[in-house]
């Protein structure tokens, strides 16, 4: 019998290493039509539903015969002028079978003669509904069981949460090869005042709360200073506050978005931030650090050159 137990224990771990390796690839849902376990489910679906149907049209025949049996008792009653009482209803016997109660008429005979101050213990049976509940239980464990563990025809959780992850992963790559990103060269930006990009950085701007520190307008208050005048303190210019924004002054308050953000989106912002130039919100933060004089392109200068030269 030892034997019989433990090669069950080494097949229900055999089974269920496989059943979770499988799991994580491939599961019921994904082909339920192909799924080799899927002429049992469907069989024993079937099998359900017949019954159930069975069940029905016998609880009804039940009640006809019922209906029949009541008039010829009625009809019985009448012709040997007795009173007719009728049978206790369906019901009734029905409570009666689920609760298997013993009237309280009844309850000398299963009084086991224990009294506490009149309190007294009564052998009563388990109501049966509560014993059915409880195998039904096993029975569900035992689905369970070979559902989950041995065919694992459905994943665990573990197995749904790797699914769901390699789900995401798949989507994100896909989103991403759909959408490439683009691609910001730090060192060749030049700001202009595209109205596309200005708008794109502005809703960047408000999105992530810049104004808490800026003022919506970019004026500065107590924390961050003023991004519309002339004066830097990490130095002017869409280059300078292009990496201003991505690499942040994170000891002086100001985060490095380049870490939460696409490179995309602070281009986007600093682009914004540099439109707001000029534009004299009213309260403006007084100015700090150096006035920005932007350098002259290295090109024009080359050129100057050459031409100087011909
Ligand atoms: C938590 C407050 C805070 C938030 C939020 C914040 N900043 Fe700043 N920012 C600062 C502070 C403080 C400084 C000044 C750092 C220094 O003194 O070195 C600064 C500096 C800057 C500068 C450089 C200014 C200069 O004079 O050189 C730029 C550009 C800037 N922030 C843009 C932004 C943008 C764009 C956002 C939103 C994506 C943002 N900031 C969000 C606090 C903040």
């Amino acid at each position: 019998m030892k034997k019989v137990y433990m090669s069950l224990a080494a097949f229900l771990m055999a089974s269920a290493a496989i059943a979770q390796e499988s799991s994580v690839t491939k599961t019921f849902w994904d082909d339920p039509i192909n799924d080799p376990m899927m002429p049992v489910y469907a069989v024993s679906t079937m099998v359900f539903i017949v019954l159930v149907l069975v069940l029905a049209v016998a609880l009804y025949m039940v009640r006809i015969v019922n209906i029949l049996i009541e008039q010829s008792e009625k009809d019985k009653a009448a012709q040997e002028g007795r009173v007719y009482v009728p049978r206790p209803s369906f019901w009734g016997r029905l409570s009666q079978k689920l609760n298997d109660s013993v009237p309280v008429s009844q309850e000398e005979d299963i009084d086991l003669g224990h009294n506490f101050d009149g309190i007294r213990e009564l052998d009563n049976h388990l109501p049966p509904w509560w014993k059915w509940l409880f195998y039904g239980t096993i029975g569900w464990g035992a689905v369970y069981l070979v559902v989950y563990h041995i065919s694992a025809s459905f994943p665990l959780s573990i197995g749904e949460y790797d699914r769901e992850i390699a789900l995401a992963h798949e989507q994100a790559e896909k989103r991403k090869a759909s959408q490439p990103a683009v691609v910001i060269d730090e060192n060749a930006l030049k700001y202009t005042a595209d109205a596309a990009i200005i708008a794109k950085g502005k809703s960047v701007f408000v999105g992530n709360n810049c104004g808490t520190c800026h003022r919506a307008d970019g004026g500065g208050n107590t924390i961050g200073p003023n991004l519309t005048d002339e004066f830097w303190i990490h130095g002017g210019g869409i280059k300078n506050v292009f990496s201003t924004i991505k690499n942040g002054a994170v000891e002086k308050g100001m985060p490095a978005w380049g870490k939460s953000m696409s490179s995309e989106d602070v281009r986007n912002v600093a682009f914004y931030v540099m439109s707001l130039q000029g534009t004299k919100p009213a309260n403006g933060k007084a100015p700090q650090g150096d006035k920005y004089i932007p350098e002259k392109e290295a090109v024009a200068v080359d050129s100057v050159k050459t031409q100087a030269s011909l």
